[in-house]
This record gives C-alpha cells, structure tokens and sequence, in this order.
C-alpha cells in the first residue's frame, strides 16, 4: 500500500526548513548505509546526532502523531528517528531494499522497518530527476511529491532514487515499526477505518457504526503486537 499524504508542512515552514538545510554541514550518506547498500548510495545525508536533524525530525514525528491518516495507514509502535538527505547533481541511489531491523545509534531500542515514509522539501521544479521509484504490487511508481508532502510504503519494496540531473533534491526519511506487521493486515485496517470515519460523518446516528467500529477493533485485537 502506497500513501500519499500533503501538505504535512506548509510551504512556509518547508521554506524555512530548506534554507536551514542549504546552510548545513553535510556528510556522505554511506555512513547509516548496510554493507551491500552503501555500494548502492551516493548522496549527503546529516549525521543523526547533527541538531537540525534532531530538530526537523522531532517537528515531523509532532506533526505526524497527530495526523489521522497517518496514523490510521501506519499504526506506528516505534520508529527510527528522521534523517535528512541531500541528492545534487549526479547523486543516486540504485534499487535496494532496507534493512530488516535499525538500531539508532545509542539507543538500545530495534525498529523493524515495517514501513518507510519520505518526506519531501524541495519543489518538483527545483530539480530534474531524483524520483523515489518503488516496485509495489501493481508495478514501478515514479514518485516526485510538492514541498511538505510525504509518501508511506511498506519497507518490504525494491526502491531507488533516480539520479538528479538539476538543482538539488532535500529530503527526509524515516522507518516505522507498525503495530500490525504485515502490509496486507494493515491496508485492510485502513480501508475500513476510512470507511468508519466516512460514515461517522454522514450518518452520525446509525446503529450499525457500533458494530463496524467493534469489527475493527476486534481485527486490530487479533493482529496487533505491543
Ligand atoms: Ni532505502
């Protein structure tokens, strides 16, 4: 299940973000890369114990803990903190898929990646190339969001980031550890929490909405892991 959600950072925030990003100290990205991957990845990326990335990344888990779609397509339990990359012109990284289990560095805590989300700063039209494409179920996505808009897909895909061939890509990424392990589990759950919301709206008052509400409560109870 792929998700697009926009709009998570207005296009002020994300134009303050950004400048504080092209004013950093950026480090080669092969440093939280795994041994196969970091053959894989050219990029800068901001050391995790760098204060902006601790700063964007706390900003974003604020915004998106409160965010309902969020929320309701994630489950989230854990997650390792936001990082922040930067692709410039020639920079890429070839299909690979993530690591299993993440371990922020001293924190003793393992995330599963369950789920991947990337959050973009820079506008499509600031750069050429530099695509997130993920091989899903139903085929490639090229995916290329607007500035404060994020995409969640399951951290089980093949993916890659296109070589930027313009001006400079920003963005952050982070895993999350969901509640509900499997992608198939967790793509019913939403479609009908989506549903429940839907019919919460137009028919505040009908009977059934208890039941359907029980029903997805008693799914969750069955699949959930805390
Ligand atoms: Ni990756």
């Amino acid at each position: 299940m792929l998700i697009h959600i926009p709009g998570v950072f207005s296009r002020d925030e994300v134009g303050r973000i950004r400048e504080a990003l092209e004013q950093a100290d950026w480090a080669d990205g092969k440093i939280t890369a795994g041994h196969q991957s970091a053959k894989a990845k050219h990029n800068l990326q901001l050391p995790e114990s760098h204060p902006l990335s601790k700063e964007i990344g706390a900003a974003m888990l604020e915004r998106l803990w409160s965010h309902p779609v969020f929320m309701s397509a994630a489950l989230p339990n854990k997650v390792f903190p936001p990082l922040l990359n930067c692709y410039r012109v020639g920079d890429t990284f070839d299909f690979h898929i993530d690591n299993a289990v993440r371990q922020a560095r001293g924190n003793p805590e393992r995330v599963r990646t369950d789920l991947s989300t990337t959050l973009f700063f820079s506008n499509p039209e600031d750069y050429d190339g530099g695509e997130l494409v993920i091989q899903d179920t139903f085929g490639t996505r090229e995916i290329k969001l607007a500035a404060g808009d994020l995409v969640l897909y399951p951290g089980t895909s093949l993916h890659k980031v296109n070589p930027v061939t313009r001006g400079v890509r920003y963005a952050s990424f982070f895993w999350t550890q969901s509640l509900v392990r499997e992608d198939a589990q967790r793509a019913l759950l939403f479609e009908m929490d989506t549903a429940i919301q839907r019919l919460t709206q137009d028919v505040p008052d009908h009977p059934s909405l208890i039941q359907l509400t029980g029903t997805y409560h008693n799914l969750l109870r069955r699949w959930v892991e805390v």
